[in-house]
């Protein structure tokens, strides 16, 4: 069908604009170079698809986002975050033997090589987690080589398992080594999120029960963190596995994009800015000027979004589950009132209203994994380990597609034009 006509000087080009299930249909430009000579400009990609995907939809404008067609709201209050990962990777919620079945196959698979030790024991003790992860990630291809073949559906299934089975142990036994205790073994009596606490935080020293409050938010955690379309380290992982690159070197670069403070970095940096702020003692007002100050770098950290110019459903839900997590734990935490102050004023403030910015995913999530005990510099990594079905799906969707090919953006050139070298000895 063609719905589009692109006139340029004499020329005109018509274009097919493709269909789809949800949200914006997309103009087909790839007879574009071929036809006009031209390419297209689009800085941050903010009006350019890759490729179609049936993982996630996100309506900015009406704060949606569903995980295959279900709502984000129903997937955090009833589902498990194995649940999860089983949907955004298969595409269907599994029957109770279907889970049963995947977890039993992940829980079996949760511990690491006795020598991954030696790696996590090379780095400086306050590294940050998010570089530990990333590396310890890569390295499972070197650990897990037989299963390396994203061509191979069979090869892609034991290692996105052993992802989602070997990473919460690679993020407690970092911090077991960070903070100077023993290593914490899988317990395979315990649930995904239950087990990872304990790994976190049990010592030899005193019998550890996980408090069902925590599990319960971290499950729900995990789900909000799950998947978010074509976002900043989605694209990463796409990227890196557009080339057929194997899955633990794309989701290492998923972790390393994820790392920034204008994305997933941001629920750390969230947390730094709330405590200089209720150290420094500013009033909200003066914290407010300098976010709206272009000559100040100081920006609202987890304020704002490329896609939801309405609020992040996630944050609204994240926001009240702070307030119950911080209740039933008995923690008053000031930088939760900071917060709400914060966004209460802001909402009301034009700067803030005519660029549609809201709190998103990260502005209150910090606030709860501090309550459970998580120091502030493993906050992104919790992120991580949250997106990692998200980005598993969203590798897996491009190597079966049969229409991929290897990323490789055009440019517009605006260097020097062509000229001759001047020997060294007369530059
Ligand atoms: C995540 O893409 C995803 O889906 C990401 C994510 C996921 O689940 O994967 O949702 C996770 O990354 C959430 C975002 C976390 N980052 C932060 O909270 C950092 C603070 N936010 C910003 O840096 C910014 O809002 C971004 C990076 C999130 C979005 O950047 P855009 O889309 O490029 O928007 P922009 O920088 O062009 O901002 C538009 C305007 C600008 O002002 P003007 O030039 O129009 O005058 O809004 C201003 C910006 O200066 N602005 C802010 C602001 N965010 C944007 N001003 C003050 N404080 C802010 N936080």
């Amino acid at each position: 069908m063609t719905d589009a006509v692109l006139k340029y000087g004499d020329q005109e080009l018509p274009l097919e604009v493709l269909d789809v299930t949800d949200g914006d249909r997309g103009l087909d430009i790839s007879p574009l170079r071929s036809s006009l000579g031209l390419v297209t400009m689009d800085r941050g990609f903010g009006n350019t698809a890759e490729s179609r995907s049936d993982v996630s939809y996100i309506d900015g404008e009406q704060g949606i986002l569903r995980y295959r067609g279900y709502p984000i709201e129903q997937l955090a209050e009833q589902a498990s975050f194995l649940e999860v990962a089983y949907l955004l990777q298969y595409g269907e919620l599994p029957t109770a033997s279907e889970l049963d079945a995947y977890a039993q196959r992940i829980t079996y698979h949760t511990m690491l090589r006795e020598d991954m030790k030696n790696m996590f024991e090379a780095f400086p003790h306050r590294a940050h987690p998010m570089s530990i992860l990333a590396s310890a990630t890569s390295a499972l291809a070197t650990y897990y080589p037989d299963a390396l073949d994203p061509l191979d559906p069979e090869s892609v299934d034991i290692s996105a398992r052993r992802l989602i089975a070997k990473t919460p142990t690679m993020i407690a036994w970092s911090y077991k080594y960070a903070v100077h205790q023993p290593y914490v073994y899988p317990d395979n009596d315990l649930d995904y999120s239950a087990n990872f606490l304990k790994m976190m935080f049990s010592v030899p020293a005193e019998v550890y029960e996980p408090d069902p409050v925590v599990v319960k938010a971290l499950n729900m955690l995990l789900i909000l963190h799950a998947d978010h379309g074509q976002n900043c380290s989605a694209s990463a992982v796409r990227l890196v596995g557009s080339g057929h690159a194997n899955i633990f070197s794309s989701i290492a670069a998923g972790i390393a994009a994820l790392s920034g403070p204008l994305h997933g970095g941001a629920n750390q940096a969230v947390l730094e800015m709330l405590s200089a702020i209720y150290e420094s003692g500013d009033d909200i007002d003066t914290v407010i000027k300098r976010a709206k100050d272009k000559e100040d770098p100081f920006r609202l950290m987890g304020f704002g979004h490329r896609v939801y110019k309405n609020f992040d459903p996630r944050a609204r839900i994240i926001k009240t589950a702070a307030e119950e997590v911080l209740e039933a734990l008995g923690v008053d935490d000031p930088l939760l009132d900071l917060a709400m102050q914060l966004e209460e004023i802001a909402l009301e403030d034009e700067y803030f209203v005519d660029r549609k910015l809201y709190p998103n995913v990260d502005f209150y999530s910090g606030i709860i994994y501090r309550a459970m005990g998580f120091p502030t510099d493993m906050f992104t990594v919790l992120f991580a380990l949250g997106r990692l079905p998200g980005w598993i799906a969203q590798w897996r969707e491009l190597a079966a597609d049969p229409g991929a090919r290897i990323f490789r953006p055009r440019q517009l050139y605006t260097g020097p034009a062509v000229r001759d070298m001047t020997p060294i000895d007369n530059r």
